[in-house]
């Protein structure tokens, strides 16, 4: 697996005024010429990929700050309750990469969203792993995490992954959003149960998606 020491970046000043910066990683390429048709009217945005090393301390908070804001109220319904120390630790896994999409505006940089990811072993199968897709709420439902998640499977296809996997809690809306993408429950996901009164649903949901490789 190729993992990153340092960052990439891409940036651009506004739709108009778009460029392709040309030390961004291949697989993230399809995230530039995406997002840049799916945020109309967002200007100076900016694409970073960092590893878990190498993520700048105000980028890593403001990641954490999106997943606080965003999953704190599903972590405290599950039997994981929250625990900023324990998702801090998680986020600093070694070997995930960040891809983080931000605006800068009046000398400082806002993380809008970002996505982060493993290449890794799941039951002994060789996977990417997505751990986190968090957007701020002003950019969601505009197409974005269609895009990131593209660009966590052209990943997956840059490692010759064969699958892209990802846990979900069953009481967040994102099920929905990663069914319309193409995730269906793995083998080892734990299962809805049929009951005399309803349906028993688990905490959570592992998901996975097949990965196509140039070719196939
Ligand atoms: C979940 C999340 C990443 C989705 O990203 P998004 O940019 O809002 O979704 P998109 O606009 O790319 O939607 C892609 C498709 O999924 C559908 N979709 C997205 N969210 C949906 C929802 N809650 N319910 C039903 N469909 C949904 C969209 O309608 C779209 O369908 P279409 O292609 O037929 O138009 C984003 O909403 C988010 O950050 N949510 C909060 C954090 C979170 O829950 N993360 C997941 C943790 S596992």
């Amino acid at each position: 697996m190729q993992l990153m020491s340092c960052s990439a970046s891409a940036s651009w000043q506004s739709m108009a005024n778009y460029y392709e910066a040309p030390d961004i990683a291949p697989w993230a390429q399809s995230l530039v010429k995406i997002i840049r048709g799916s945020l109309y009217g967002l200007e100076n945005l900016r694409l970073d990929v960092y590893s878990e090393s190498s993520i700048p301390r105000d980028v890593f908070q403001q990641c954490f700050n999106l997943i606080e804001s965003n999953l704190k109220h599903l972590y405290r319904q599950s039997a994981l309750g929250w625990s900023s120390v324990d998702k801090q630790e998680e986020m600093r896994e070694q070997g995930l990469i960040y891809v983080t999409l931000s605006q800068h505006e009046h000398h400082a940089t806002r993380v809008l969203g970002f996505v982060s990811f493993m290449h890794t072993e799941e039951n002994g199968e060789d996977v990417v792993y997505c751990y986190e897709i968090q957007l701020a709420s002003r950019i969601q439902g505009l197409g974005v995490g269609k895009s990131l998640m593209q660009v966590v499977e052209s990943y997956a296809a840059h490692c010759a992954a064969p699958k892209c996997m990802l846990t979900v809690f069953s009481a967040n809306r994102a099920v929905e959003f990663y069914r319309k993408i193409g995730y269906t429950l793995a083998e080892n996901s734990p299962q809805d149960r049929k009951l005399r009164n309803g349906v028993s649903k688990p905490s959570y949901y592992i998901l996975e998606k097949a990965v196509q490789h140039a070719g196939v």
